[in-house]
């Protein structure tokens, strides 16, 4: 999730093109930069840091051409240092290229490109794209850039700019988002709308397997094919603050919609369909013996990235057969924990910032025990300090409330299990390749429940009037019940306290008065009747239950006061589903308080401090 902006027209570009770049901020960046075109030379600045930093590498210097690119930077492949940060040129300055998105067969692209004399100076996969459209170019940019295109696999939104072609900017798109801002003898290119409302309002929304030609006073678009094809002008109505929110009202809401792409971003290159196999051979390197070798997996985190560790728990638990021990990271740095050489420590942080996760990965590290980091942002404390990393490639997440990372932790735990389980022999024939067709039906199932959410949001009214709330559920159930409380707590201020659903009777069911809501998570076929029973005992106190089963299990709406049925699937991907209509009852009843959803009182997106 990086940030782009292109003008062709006859300002100076730097001043627009660094707003543009500012206004895409909230997309995170780790680095950025621009390059401008003028009497056919290309100046290129960039570098890592904050957009400010760009602006002060700058500093009194006078930029000037009426043709740029400019990007900021969210690592995805290469960590965030001034190399790797866009645009990025091939061999000469004469082609550059800014580009979001993941090329897939980048690796092999740069072999072939070497042996044929390209020089490469990044780690990014994005560099192949320049040095392909340098080796096509032939006078022609727009043919360069589509045979090189045709050449890579994965996803782009790419913008091209030459020396030699100084009149217009070519661009193109597949599964990133890339749009054109039509102006008056000018025009623009970006990733998002706020880079170009303050200019205009006029837009073209490329769509997938598109390109552009963009001149100062015209834009042609292109279908795969390579035909030109009209396109509808879309006039954007939105605020500039509802168009960073991609016209949601709440980040958290914008992030909970994003969950099936964060997942499909999460299993990407993770998962062979054909062969049925998970593989994490460019993620992780541990030999066959160490995986072999492991007597007992720790699983360190704070808060959401905590409860995730805890489905982690079941999962290795259940598939590995391997004692796993999930710790809160406050707690774990100051117990003096009983490390063998014979365990692995999973430490888990979408920020890859906590103080906690970081101090508790440090502690095991001095102790000589290997660590695995499972987080989302690449160049962090936590990803650069871990000997394996595994990224969740969730994109920035803004909201406090976690919710697309929660969500691709777990992915990124069902694909550890998995291949832990196949590397020990744990698996029968054709089990590792059920689970994965399991695992890429999961988005579209996803899709299914964020597709209508009246219901939620009528429940959500109904609770927003309580001061308290309960959460229960068995197992896996459990995990998600304590994650769903979790959500309700940071962002509708409502006490909510989780249970194991057959620990309630044994003190909490004092607490249960007539009307109190209670979400009881039921998913779990081989405690399905047991949850059920302490249900019963909740009901016979007048509680105000709302479950959440899968579809076929009509029978628990005699039971309580209402259900909502998830899609089917094994219910040992159940976490998965159940987290979602969750964070959408905290969402809502946060919304019905009036209360700051993004930004919850008290707290902060990532706790650098113990
Ligand atoms: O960045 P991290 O995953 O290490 O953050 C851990 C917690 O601070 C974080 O999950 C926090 O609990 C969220 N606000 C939960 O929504």
């Amino acid at each position: 999730m990086c940030g782009i902006v292109g003008y062709i027209g006859t300002r100076e570009a730097y001043p627009i093109l660094l707003e543009g770049l500012y206004k895409l901020e909230y997309r995170g960046y780790d680095s950025a930069g621009l390059a401008l075109l003028d009497s056919g030379v290309i100046q290129l600045i960039k570098g890592v840091g904050e957009i400010s930093k760009l602006e002060e590498k700058v500093g009194g210097r006078k930029l000037t051409g009426c043709v740029g690119i400019a990007h900021s930077r969210w690592a995805t492949h290469g960590r965030p240092s001034d190399g790797n940060a866009h645009p990025h040129s091939g061999c000469s300055e004469n082609f550059v290229v800014v580009h979001n998105g993941i090329i897939e067969n980048y690796q092999s692209l740069r072999s072939r490109l070497k042996e044929q004399g390209h020089r490469f100076s990044s780690e990014t996969d994005t560099e192949v794209l320049a040095h392909l459209v340098e080796q096509y170019y032939d006078g022609d940019l727009l043919e360069a850039v589509q045979r090189a295109i045709e050449e890579v696999r994965g996803s782009y939104a790419i913008v091209v700019m030459s020396a030699y072609d100084p009149e217009r900017l070519i661009c193109a798109r597949k599964h990133n988002p890339l749009i054109i801002g039509l102006g008056d003898g000018e025009n623009m290119v970006a990733s998002d709308l706020p880079a170009i409302l303050s200019h205009t309002r006029r837009t073209y929304f490329l769509e997938d397997g598109e390109m552009a030609e963009v001149k100062a006073n015209e834009v042609n678009v292109f279908n795969q094919q390579g035909e030109r094809i009209e396109k509808e002008i879309f006039e954007v109505t939105w605020d500039a603050v509802a168009a960073e929110k991609g016209g949601y009202p709440h980040f958290m809401i914008k992030e909970i919609m994003e969950q099936p792409q964060a997942i499909r971003e999460t299993l990407r290159g993770r998962i062979d369909a054909e062969r049925g196999k998970v593989c994490l051979a460019d993620d992780l390197h541990f030999s066959c013996q160490e995986l072999k070798n492991y007597r007992k997996i720790w699983i360190v985190a704070c808060g959401t990235a905590y409860h995730a560790g805890l489905v982690g728990k079941y999962l290795f638990e259940k598939l590995v057969r391997i004692p796993v021990e999930v710790d809160l990271a406050s707690e774990f740095r100051y117990r003096d924990p009983m490390l063998d050489k014979d365990s692995l420590v999973i430490v888990i942080s979408q920020s890859g910032e906590t103080a906690d996760t970081l101090a508790a990965l440090r502690l095991a590290k001095t102790k000589g025990i290997k660590i695995l980091a499972i987080t989302n942002v690449v160049g962090s404390s936590v990803a650069r300090e871990a000997d394996e990393v595994l990224f969740t490639w969730a994109g920035p997440e803004i909201a406090v409330a976690s919710t697309k990372a929660y969500i691709t932790q777990l992915i990124a735990l069902y694909l550890l299990a998995i291949y832990f389980a196949e590397s020990r022999g744990m698996l029968e024939a054709g089990e590792e390749a059920n689970y994965i067709k399991i695992l890429q039906s999961l988005p579209e199932k996803i899709n299914e429940i964020l597709a209508d959410t009246t219901a939620i949001e009528e429940v959500a009214a109904k609770i927003s009037s309580w001061e308290n709330a309960f959460f229960i559920g068995r197992n896996l159930d459990y995990a998600v019940a304590m994650e769903g409380s979790l959500k309700l707590k940071e962002t509708s201020y409502i006490h909510a306290e989780s249970y194991a659903a057959g620990e309630l009777k044994h003190g909490a069911l004092a607490l249960i008065t007539k009307g109190i809501p209670v979400f009881a998570v039921a998913t779990q076929e081989e405690v399905f009747e047991k949850t059920v029973s302490n249900i019963k005992e909740i009901k016979a106190r007048d509680a105000f239950v709302i479950a959440f089963t899968f579809q076929g299990k009509e029978e628990l709406a005699e039971e309580v006061d209402q259900v909502f049925y998830l899609p089917c699937v094994s219910d040992f991907f159940a976490p998965v589903l159940s987290v979602v209509p969750l964070q959408l009852v905290s969402y809502y009843t946060a919304v019905k308080r009036g209360c700051s959803v993004d930004k919850p009182r008290n707290l902060a997106k990532s706790v650098t401090v113990e």
